[in-house]
């Protein structure tokens, strides 16, 4: 499970170090373990433990081509959340039938290219949305599936960013509306209902945070059956935490402490499966992060150190552009060096190069002393690293690598100047 670890000083991916990958294809670069995206996905299936269900893999967490053809053939389907990554999740042969749309604003043409396409369902969230994907499946000459997204005002905890099924936010129809929408909904032509869905958060890490949904989402299931609707699906969403903390340990790099330890998606879903199982629904989930979130890292260079008064910066070449998560949700990645010197640990700022103060990977933070021209690896990265990143301040993508034991291939591309401005 665990494939980055040290061998003697080389921080490795498998079987390769990975200051070689920096070397070979360049800085800022993220490298996957090809192994590690499999056992995630093979343990969260075993956690099923033979109940009749769907894992469609969140696209949003990682939109990588090849990576969604390798979570493809472990028997994922995929839930979208564009037209974009419904192209992506079918160029990487997942079968529409396992292919679930959610998100709040489809657009008329997203829907044209799900129905088109045949997926399972649309998860939907207004009644504006019920009334266009009537007409839509209408024009096509098709009956377009539903499953009604919830929001059962839970807090999830962790970042308010993330969080999803509160009443505040815009996700969603409260649960004491379903029934009345469902309703409404019978009389559409067009439409067939199949059930609910439910995606209460990210990074959740309590067992009782998903029961509560599981057992709210039963409720109501009782509730809509016993109004003579029948609900056929449960969709119970993604948002299974992992450890960020502490990944990596060795006498080389500052222990950190972790309440994430043995965290893991199986066990979230072994802790609500009983509960769900009483529906003798057709279950599916949607995991991102507890997929791909290990199976990731991004390798940056060090180019400057610089001390002023109170700090110490160490300036690398990679920045919020590349990975924006601790800028945009504090979000905290263990920074550990790809080859470690034996030198005494210091207290950093590890800061990008952009224009922004907001600019960092790792405030305040740890770590061996390291030199201009030596890498870093920030852990844990294969979950909304790549996909967030931008152009800011002209800057062009990273390239992204695979690592399948001893062997390295390039599944992306370095973006070029060249493309910032091509018209
Ligand atoms: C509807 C929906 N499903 C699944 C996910 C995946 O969540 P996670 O990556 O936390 O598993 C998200 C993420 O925000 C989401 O919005």
């Amino acid at each position: 499970m665990q494939e980055f670890v040290y061998n003697n000083s080389l921080l490795m991916g498998e079987s390769v170090p990975l200051k070689s990958v920096a070397e070979e294809f360049g800085t800022p670069v993220y490298v996957y373990s090809r192994r590690s995206v499999l056992d995630h996905c093979r343990n969260i299936e075993k956690a099923f433990d033979g109940h009749p269900h769907l894992s469609c893999f969140a696209v949003k967490a990682n939109a990588n081509r090849d990576l969604l053809r390798l979570i493809g053939e472990e028997g994922f389907g995929a839930d979208v959340g564009s037209i974009g990554e419904l192209t992506i999740a079918l160029a990487a042969d997942i079968h529409p039938s396992k292919i679930t749309f959610s998100g709040v604003g489809k657009r008329d043409d997203e829907i044209v290219a799900g129905i088109r396409a045949g997926i399972y369902a649309f998860n939907v969230e207004s009644t504006e949305e019920i009334r266009l994907l009537d007409t839509i499946a209408g024009q096509e000459g098709k009956k377009a599936r539903i499953l009604l997204r919830i929001n059962f005002d839970i807090d999830a905890g962790g970042h308010a960013y993330v969080s999803t099924s509160m009443k505040h936010n815009k996700f969603g129809i409260p649960a004491g509306k379903a029934l009345e929408v469902l309703r409404w909904t019978q009389g559409l032509p067009n439409i067939e209902i199949r059930g609910l869905h439910s995606h209460i958060g990210s990074q959740i890490t309590k067992a009782e945070t998903f029961q509560r949904a599981a057992r709210a989402i039963i409720s109501l299931v009782q509730d809509i059956t016993a109004a003579g609707i029948p609900v056929r699906d449960i969709d119970f969403g993604g948002g299974f935490g992992v450890q960020y903390r502490g990944y990596v340990t060795g006498p080389g790099i500052p222990a950190e402490e972790s309440e994430e330890v043995n965290l893991s998606a199986a066990t979230l879903i072994r802790d609500v499966l009983p509960l769900l199982r009483e529906t003798h629904c057709r279950l599916s989930i949607q995991p991102g992060r507890s997929v791909v979130a290990h199976a990731g890292v991004l390798l940056v260079k060090v180019l400057y150190r610089k001390e002023t008064d109170d700090r110490l910066f160490v300036v690398v070449d990679g920045g919020m552009n590349d990975l924006l998560r601790p800028s945009l949700y504090d979000a905290y990645h263990q920074i550990v060096p790809a080859e470690l010197h034996g030198r005494p640990f210091e207290k950093a700022d590890v800061v990008g190069p952009l224009c922004e103060s907001g600019d960092f990977l790792a405030l305040d933070r740890q770590i061996p002393r390291v030199e201009r021209g030596e890498y870093l690896a920030v852990m844990c990265t294969g979950a909304y690293g790549y996909v967030l990143s931008s152009n800011y301040n002209s800057r062009p993508r990273p390239a992204e690598v695979l690592i399948d034991g001893t062997k390295c291939s390039l599944i992306r591309k370095r973006e070029t100047i060249e493309q910032l401005f091509e018209g």
